[in-house]
């Protein structure tokens, strides 16, 4: 959230802009509307969950200066499990805007018999509505949905727009980490990711092949990195043989992000 001389500003609620809402699933059409109810509090609908904006670690029990961790689109849920295992000590979130993969992906995280997690219906256009400015300390996209067709090119997540965003929501030092087995979005995600405040830290469009240095070793700084947990369509692509591109950035505080673009540190 923006300090306005030490108040906090409320979220951007333009008029225009779609509502996304849980309560328009049609529990006729679709079981799941009803059976995310099953995790009890481990899911939380798209309303509930924007009245939690703010307040993430402390509803999931930990400290201001733990890291909170969100994956978009985490589908079936291994990744998000995975990531829970791997970051106990941490507060950590998935949005998904199927309702079946909100259970399955509950279903998954259940298991790791922690409760630092909670998984949200919702969209991930309205990150503003979920968290405050610099609340996040990572962002994880595995492969997002590639559209492949001009026409709907403007449904993809790896938009300037999503970059900016994501720019807000996480703290400086923050980390974003995509994997896709789309071979246009690598190129789409160093445009998308190529202005000021990010800087590149590790990118490879063929993880199991000339980029498996990173299955061994995390980029230098990394906090957050895992591109060793496979996810789920990752492990069916690449049985096809496909090959995985990993972009990872970080969000540079404002007075470092020219040095560190001039020199490409790191890469
Ligand atoms: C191609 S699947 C990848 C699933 C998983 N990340 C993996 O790698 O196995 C894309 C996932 O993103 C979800 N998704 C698509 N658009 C979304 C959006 N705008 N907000 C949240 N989730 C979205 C889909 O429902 C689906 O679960």
């Amino acid at each position: 959230m923006q300090e306005e001389n030490g108040k906090k500003s409320a979220p951007t609620k333009p008029k225009d802009r779609f509502r996304f809402s849980s309560e328009r699933g049609r529990a006729d059409l679709n079981p799941y509307v009803d059976r995310i109810g099953e995790h009890g509090k481990l899911v939380l609908t798209a309303e509930k969950a924007e009245q939690q904006r703010g307040q993430w670690r402390s509803l999931l029990g930990r400290s201001e200066a733990c890291p909170l961790l969100l994956e978009i689109g985490p589908g079936n849920g291994f990744f998000f499990a995975e990531l829970i295992a791997r970051f106990p000590a941490a507060a950590l979130l998935a949005v998904e805007i199927r309702f079946k993969r909100v259970w399955l992906t509950a279903d998954k995280a259940k298991r790791t018999k922690l409760d630092n997690f909670r998984v949200i219906h919702h969209h991930s256009g309205y990150l503003d509505l979920l968290f405050e400015p610099g609340e996040l300390d990572a962002v994880f996209i595995n492969h997002p949905d590639p559209w492949p067709k001009e026409r709907h090119h403007k449904h993809r997540l790896l938009q300037k727009s999503f970059a900016e965003q994501l720019a807000t929501q996480l703290r400086p030092q923050g980390e974003v980490w995509i994997k896709s087995d789309f071979d246009p979005y690598g190129p789409l995600a160093r445009e998308v990711f190529s202005a000021s405040p990010w800087h590149e830290i590790a990118y490879t469009e063929d993880l199991h092949g000339a980029g498996s240095q990173l299955l061994k070793k995390a980029p230098a700084k990394s906090r957050f990195w895992c591109a060793d947990s496979e996810t789920n369509y990752e492990r069916k692509s690449r049985k096809k043989g496909a090959r995985i591109t990993v972009a990872g950035y970080r969000r540079l505080p404002p007075s470092g992000a020219d040095e560190a673009h001039q020199t490409g540190a790191e890469r």
